[in-house]
């Protein structure tokens, strides 16, 4: 979730990102992820002024793509 935060250019404040980036993790390992409406509603506790919100949406999508992809490449065939 980092290196999405770090590839999407998702960073706020050095108060907000930390909380973004737990809420993020939370977000996709709880299965609320599955589309931006989704992503929005479950990261609507973390407010702030400054407005990286469409950049962290992204950085979720793709955290959750990059989990799926390493779940499926350690299934056993
Ligand atoms: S990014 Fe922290 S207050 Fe806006």
């Amino acid at each position: 979730m980092q290196q999405a935060f770090i590839d999407n250019d998702a960073f706020q404040c050095g108060y907000c990102t930390p909380g973004q980036i737990l809420s993020a993790v939370a977000c996709v390992r709880e299965g609320h992820a599955e589309n931006d409406a989704d992503i929005r509603e479950y990261m609507s506790g973390n407010l702030c002024r400054c407005a990286a919100y469409p950049n962290i949406v992204d950085a979720i999508k793709q955290a959750k793509d990059a989990t799926q992809e390493a779940r499926h490449a350690s299934l056993p065939l």
